[in-house]
This record gives C-alpha cells, structure tokens and sequence, in this order.
C-alpha cells in the first residue's frame, strides 16, 4: 500500500468513528424513553412523589411515612424539598443511588429572595423597576443555591395581587401585569443562568398557577371566583411570560378557581399551559393541594384526588401522598391511563437529563464550592445595591433628606432600629449568620462616624404599652434630627399571613405622634412586606422612606439613602390605600358609568361617602432627592394602522441638584371600546440616569401589540379609534399628554 492509500485509508477511518459518535449521541428525548422502557409502574409513580425532607417543613406534615431514606431506596421518590447543603443533600441522593435504576433525586427549595446573602423581598426588589438588577439578584440567588445542593428554587411567585391584606404580596412583583411579566422573565433567566445543566443554575417554578392572589378578601388560601377574561387580562400574562423565558417548572395554586381547584385545572394546565402554550417543563403541586381538595369538596378522598390531578395535568405530587398511595390502582381500575402517567414521568425525567444528574448525581455537592461561592464580597455588594434600589421615597417635604454627615445627634427610635434578623423578611432561608446582617443603627453608625446615636425603641412592633414614649421624647429633644424605624414583624407577611387590618401595628403611630411634638425634624423608615395604613405619618412627617424588608445588607442601603450616598429612585409597584376600607384598589380599573370627578364627587357618582378614591400613594409613585422635567412630546405621526408604529418622543431633564434616576412611565387608555377597557394601562418604562442639568430624549415605540386586548370570546383583538396616551413619573402624576387614532 503507497503511502497516499494507507492515509486515505486512515481518513476513512477517522470519518466512520466520528459518525458512528454522532449516531450514537442520543437526545434527551431518547434518553428519558429508553430509561421510561425499563421502568416498572410503581418506579414511573415513585417519580411523580415528592417530599419534605427531615429539616424544616414549610406546611403540615401530612402523615408518618416512616423512614424517607427507604422510601427513597425503594425507588418512591423523585424529589425531596426543604434540604439544603452539599452534606445533607449527599446523604438523599445517596439513598437514591442505592435504588434499583439509580434515578437522582432532584432537591427543591423556596429561595425567594437569596440564599445565604439574603436580598430585599419581591415586593421590595419589583419597586426598583430595574430588571437587571433583578435579574441579578436571582442570578446570585441561584449560584449560592446551586452551590448548596439545591437545583430547584419554587420561584418567581408572579401573582398578580391586589390586596394587599394578602400576607403573599410580599413575595410577588405587585399588581400590573406588564411590570410583572418583566419582572417574571427577569427572575427567569436569573435563576436559570445559561441553561440548566449549568453548575450555577437551578429550574426556576412559576407559581401559583393560577390567579392564587386573587383570593377573596385577601385571605389567604381562599376561593377566587372571576371572569376568564380577567384572568387572561391581569392574571395569566406574567405566567406567560415565565413560560416564554423557558421556566422549567410550573406550580399550581391552592385556591379554586370558579369553583374548580387549580391542582385539577385542566383548562389551566392541559388547555392553556401545556397546550396553547406548549409547555414542556413539568407542573407540581403546591403542598398537599392534591389531597387538599376533599376540604374544597371537589373529591371524596385521595383516590379521586389523584386522578383528577393528574389527568389535570399535575406532575408531581408535593406532600400529599395522594400520587404514591392511589395511582397503580387508578392504573389498575383504567381511570388513569399509563401513558398519562408516561407523560408526567417524561417531564421530570426530561429536567433530570437536562440538569445533568444522570451523568453525575453528586455534581451539586461539592463541599469546596459550597464554601467558594457562598456569601462571596460580590454578592454582598450586589445585595447593598439591589436594596438602595428598592427604597422608596414616599415623601420628603422642605428637602429634608439627605441628612448631612455632619449632624451633632440624632436620636434612632422604633422597634426596629436595632434589629438584625427581622431585616430579612419572611421567606428567608437560616444559612449564614446573624453577624452578616447590618441593622440600621449599624449601617448610620458606619456612614456618618461623627454624629452621636441616641438610641430609644420607644416600643414594641405590636405594643399596647406606651412606657417607652418618655425616653424616646428626650432622645429627641437632645438630637438634631429623628429617625425612625416602624414597621410590621417580618412574619406578618408571607404564607398565611394576611391581616384584615394593615395599619401600622401597635402603638407606633402614637409613639411617631409623642416624637413630633417635640418639634424636631423627623424622617420615618416604614419596614413592612405589604403596603400599610399609616394616616398620620403621611400626613403630618416631612420625610419617609418605604424600606420594605431589604435583606442582609439593609442597614447600609438604608443609611446610604438616608446620608445621600445614594438617591432612591424606586417607585411602588402597589397601590397603598387609605383604608382597608377602599381594598381592593388598583389604578388599572375601569371608569364606570358614574365616575367621580375628583376626590369630593359624591353627588349620584361611584365614590365613597367618607373616603376620597384616591389612595394615599398610588401605583409607580416615588419621588427623589433631585426634581424631573417633562417636555416636548412629539408623536411621529397622529394616525397609525394596525401594520404600523407610532414613535412617542419627550425630553426628560433633571431639573434638581443630585444626580439621579427617573422611571418615566407610559400610560395608554383606549377611549372607546367593546368590552370597556381601564382607565390608564402601564404599556412602557424606562429607568434614566441623569446628571443635575442634563436632558435626554426618551423614546418609545407604540405599535399593535400595545393597543391589543382580549374581547368576550377571548381573542387577542385591537379595535379601531381613539387612544389616550399619558406620560409621567407616577400613575397619579401624568406629565404630558396626548392621543392619536389607530385606523
Ligand atoms: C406552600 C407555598 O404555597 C409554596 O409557594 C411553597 O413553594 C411550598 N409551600 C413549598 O414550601
């Protein structure tokens, strides 16, 4: 053989193993189906069973199954939550890797808002409007997890809400549903980084679907009875936009929705997530919501429960064993089909692939990575900036904030100025130290060294007793300046908690009361995971900060905004009422055919007789240390068919002396039009920077997308005519105005 044969030869060779490699790289969908082949039924059901680890439990625990570590070693097991840390994750996954197929296990947490470096609450987080620092958040969120043995984080919550004695609002992005579907991509990509399969992402879950914050009367759990038009309206877009930004896993809620629970909603799972929205992630319960449904009396035990979960479209099962007790024999009585069964299998299977577990179950537990990338100084920056971003400036008369550095006393009252822990909010994971949290009194410490704290808490959080009103009021007759910290307990927020009355708990009002006459300049920093009623301090303080629950780095961001290290521009994602009374109230809503023109119409109007209808600060209201000017809106043309775009112009200047930023906003409202549609429509933002002086010319594109809505039928529709468009830095703050027509 010559020696141009014999490398001929040798090419053909080289060729025949790389397509035989090739050939031989099989899908993940290959992959899941050969394993699926060798399953026996209970396996496929052991995939569809998840539980609570032997650590914490986030909900009652259903009843003894005895040792888990068996369970697992049987094979009854796909997941198990509420573990964390390499070494505790390692000791399940081992059991799973003594089971017959070797299956990992996939461990799933509630990392709301941070895992060891906790960051501000959603609700916090959402008043940013700022998407990549949201974004950012989760992104952390999910290294430090990921790090930890965690793979699954049951978030972003993205319910709408609209009550705010809805303990959950504190975990959600507030109630537009624009904002919120921003926000929902944001947390998305965060949380799952480059793709799953990463070393730093974990599956992102979308919950509650659906429509769990539209509970009525804000208690939690409770029934939600609407219209599916305003289900598509308001409440599905941010779970679209999760679906969209390829979230891996959805969780069903547990409230009914019009009188069908969401565990076995086929029009929201079969027909709407995995159907029109082709959905190829799998759908968890939310804990015991299967069995939970003989309380709602759809079922008459967890037999029925199982089958109408999963023929639903429920792929696991969280906590109520309803899954591994009952489907071989709803298989075996031919109410559950196998390949329904196959189907859910076929999800969680495809996420285990995707997350590389087959290839090596232990990728996640590695004690030198956990130590690495757990509470590392980037990450605790990133919190301190995340949380200066999510205070709001609700009110600063006489430009009383920032305070100066050079302040002789100031005198720290309330009952949260010394506190540490509390400043993580609820949904907060105990991994770290109590060491890394900064309270306020630590962070005004730091910031201004020279001044001299005069520390009073004057009070408890829910005190009835006014004993330590005196001491507060000499603390603050010996300071140049207040400040104080009110606020609710971080547990009077969350799951279960709703209050029927928001008010700022306690005495605490009396006690900002007793303060102020002493005549001093007073600056309130309210603490709470909703908004509250806090009548007097809004109208009579000069200066308050909504500080909301900022995590572990809350004490420096909040000195930074108080000392004017840093100037808030975040706005509320909420309405905040007067009363419990105007609840529910969002700037969203429709006109009515007697609206009331201004807050003293009563006369024959859709108003209360005791109660203005404005609330007391309104959607995207939050105000600055420097002033914006709006001016100039030019509109590219003032007649548009539905092929084409309008271009919105308008100069936005900083009209103060500190360098800041404005959310501008853009409002639409469609003045006629069957079905009647709201008021104003948040349809556009977009955070500027500006120095003092300068001006910048914002633009933003309205095309059809925009001027589209859902009709009767359900169908996503424009409508000929005339649009309102409102430009501003707050829903009840418009600044420019105009209209065109779409044709
Ligand atoms: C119940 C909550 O509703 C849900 O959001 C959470 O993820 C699960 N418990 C697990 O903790």
């Amino acid at each position: 053989m010559n020696r141009t044969k014999s490398l001929l030869l040798c090419f053909l060779g080289i060729a025949i193993f790389i397509n035989t490699a090739i050939a031989q790289q099989k899908t993940t969908a290959q992959k899941v189906d050969e394993l699926l082949k060798k399953m026996t039924l209970a396996e496929k059901i052991g995939q569809l069973n998840q539980y609570n680890g032997d650590w914490e439990a986030t909900g009652p625990i259903t009843a003894d199954v005895g040792s888990k570590l068996d369970a697992i070693r049987r094979g009854e097991v796909g997941s198990v939550l509420n573990i964390i840390g390499v070494a505790h994750t390692r000791k399940f996954q081992e059991a799973a890797m003594q089971s017959r197929l070797r299956i990992p296990l996939i461990f799933g947490q509630d990392v709301i808002h941070g895992y060891s470096v906790t960051f501000p609450i959603p609700l916090a987080e959402a008043a940013s409007w700022d998407m990549e620092a949201i974004e950012k958040s989760a992104r952390i969120a999910a290294t430090e997890a990921a790090a930890g043995g965690v793979q699954w984080t049951f978030a972003p919550m993205v319910d709408i809400a609209r009550d705010p004695r809805w303990g959950r609002v504190m975990e959600g992005a507030g109630e537009d549903p624009y904002l919120g579907s921003l926000i929902a991509t944001a947390r998305v990509h965060g949380f799952q980084g480059k793709g799953l399969g990463n070393l730093d992402a974990v599956m992102a879950c979308a919950k509650h679907f659906a429509a769990y914050g539209a509970a009525i009367g804000g208690r939690d759990y409770n029934s939600v009875d609407m219209s599916l038009r305003n289900l598509w309206e308001f409440y599905l877009p941010p779970f679209k936009a999760a679906a969209d930004a390829g979230a891996a896993t959805f969780m069903n809620s547990f409230n009914d929705l019009n009188g069908v629970p969401a565990s076995a909603n086929r029009y929201l799972m079969r027909d709407i997530l995995k159907g029109k929205w082709g959905f190829k992630g799998f759908v968890v319960s939310d804990w015991g919501s299967i069995g939970e449904m003989i309380n709602h009396g759809y079922v008459k035990d967890n037999y029925e429960a199982a089958e109408a979960a999963i023929n639903a479209g429920s792929d696991m099962d969280m906590e109520s064993r309803s899954y591994i007790k009952n489907l071989a024999k709803l298989v075996a009585d031919k109410k559950v089909s196998v390949a329904t069964i196959d189907e859910a299998v076929r999800r969680i299977l495809t996420k285990k692939f995707e997350l590389g577990l087959f290839e090596d179950a232990y990728r996640f537990n590695n004690a030198e990575r956990e130590k690495r990338m757990i509470n590392t100084a980037a990450h605790i920056e990133a919190a301190r900036d995340v949380a200066r971003k999510s205070i709001v400036l609700l009110k600063n008369d006489k430009q009383l904030l920032p305070l100066s550095k050079d302040l002789g006393t100031i005198a720290l009252i309330g009952p949260l100025a010394k506190s540490k822990k509390e400043m993580k909010g609820f949904w907060s994971l105990d991994v770290g130290d109590e060491k890394e949290i900064v309270s306020l009194y630590e962070g005004m410490e730091l910031a201004a060294p020279k001044t001299k704290l005069l520390y009073a808490p004057g009070c408890d959080i829910t005190d009835t007793s006014k004993a330590g009103f005196d001491e507060a009021y000499k603390a603050a007759m010996q300071a140049d300046v207040v400040v104080m910290a009110m606020g609710e307990r971080p547990d009077m927020t969350g799951e279960a908690k709703s209050r029927s009355n928001i008010h700022l708990p306690g005495v605490q009002e009396d006690l900002i009361k007793a303060v102020m006459a002493s005549g001093k300049p007073v600056v309130v920093l309210l603490m709470s995971g909703r908004p509250m009623v806090f009548n007097y301090t809004a109208d009579h303080v000069p200066a308050i900060l909504y500080t909301w629950w900022l995590g572990n780095q809350a004490g420096n961001a909040m000195a930074d905004v108080l000392y004017g290290n840093y100037n808030p521009g975040a706005k509320l994602p909420i309405t905040f009422p007067r009363t419990e009374g105007q609840i529910p109230i969002y700037y969203n809503h429709l006109n009515t055919g007697r609206p009331a023109h201004g807050d003293n119409d009563v006369n024959y109007t859709s108003a209360y007789i005791d109660l203005p209808n404005s609330p007391k600060f309104a959607f995207g209201h939050g105000l600055s240390y420097s002033t914006f000017k709006y001016s100039n809106l030019k509109l590219s043309k003032k007649t548009m068919l539905k092929t084409e775009a309008i271009t919105v112009s308008f100069d936005l200047q900083n009209s103060g002396k500190y360098a800041g930023e404005e959310v501008a906003q853009l409002y639409l409202r469609d003045m006629v039009s069957q079905p009647v549609r709201p008021v104003k429509e948040l349809k556009g933002f977009q955070k500027v920077m500006l120095q003092p002086g300068e001006t910048k010319t914002i633009t933003f594109t309205i095309d059809k997308n925009k001027l589209s809505f859902y009709n009767e039928a359900l169908e996503w529709i424009t409508q000929p005519g005339e649009f309102k468009l409102m430009i501003g830095s707050a829903s009840d703050d418009i600044r420019l105005e105009d209209s065109f027509l779409l044709n």
